[in-house]
């Protein structure tokens, strides 16, 4: 049916800013599905790895690609692990493994090639054809979603980003040094913002939600806010 419209909220930003966690919690609020673009070049990049293939080898990634499936499906209600999204690679449950730092990383080198952002931005645009989201990563509101009617950049100052990563990490059961975390979210960034396709950059008309020093909760109340403001409830249904 032409002209059916659902709501989309796009949420951009850098490594740590709080995306994830305030995207998952904002769609619970509102009812609408959540999706996490970064898992999926994190599964990219965690399939290339087991395969033996370098992050850096662009041929060989996009090889992989072809020859793999990733899908996101909401967390069972009352899995209760703490995930915010399942992760299916082929098939595998792959939602903890592609969560270590060395996939963040590997994510960030394999999305910068012109045939992974084609195809992954192809399978976030089918998603949000069939149904209300909020869909969080780097370029939702300047790419995947022109048309969004809330856009986000949420950002924070770098001190806190990094905090929010190291906690992060604990859960996880590893350990690293706060500096070394640092140099991981620093180079991430500059890698993302200054990649010659799609570089990370809030969309024109994008909301700058600058979330230092806010809790979790007062940043999904300031999100779901908005939307109540807007008066987009009837977006939450096809119409
Ligand atoms: O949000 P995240 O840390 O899980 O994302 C992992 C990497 O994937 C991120 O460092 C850059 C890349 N990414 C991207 O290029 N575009 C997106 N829409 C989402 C993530």
């Amino acid at each position: 049916v032409q002209g059916r419209r659902f709501l989309q909220i796009a949420i951009d930003g850098p490594v740590g800013a709080g995306k994830s966690t305030v995207a998952r919690l904002v769609a619970e609020r509102l009812g609408i599905l959540y999706v996490d673009t970064g898992a999926m070049y994190r599964a990219l990049a965690l399939a290339a790895k087991r395969r033996g293939v370098d992050w850096l080898d662009e041929k060989g990634v996009v090889e992989v690609l072809h020859k793999i499936e990733i899908k996101l499906e909401s967390p069972l209600r009352g899995k209760g692990d703490g995930r915010n999204v399942t992760v299916l690679l082929t098939g595998e449950d792959v939602s903890w493994e592609i969560r270590g730092s060395d996939l963040g990383e590997g994510a960030s080198v394999v999305s910068q090639y012109p045939e992974v952002r084609k195809t992954m931005v192809a399978m976030q645009k089918a998603i949000a054809a069939n149904s209300a989201v909020i869909m969080e990563g780097r370029d939702i509101g300047t790419r995947v979603l022109p048309g969004a009617q809330i856009k986000i950049y949420m950002d924070a100052d770098l001190e806190e980003r990094v905090k929010r990563k190291a906690v992060q990490i604990r859960k996880l059961g590893q350990s690293s040094k706060i500096s070394e975390i640092k140099k991981d979210v620093t180079t991430r960034d500059k890698r993302e913002m200054t990649r010659k396709i799609d570089p990370l950059r809030p969309a024109k008309d994008a909301w700058i939600l600058d979330t230092t020093g806010l809790s979790i909760e007062m940043v999904v109340d300031r999100i779901v806010g908005r939307v109540k403001e807007l008066e987009l409830g009837s977006f939450f249904r096809e119409i």
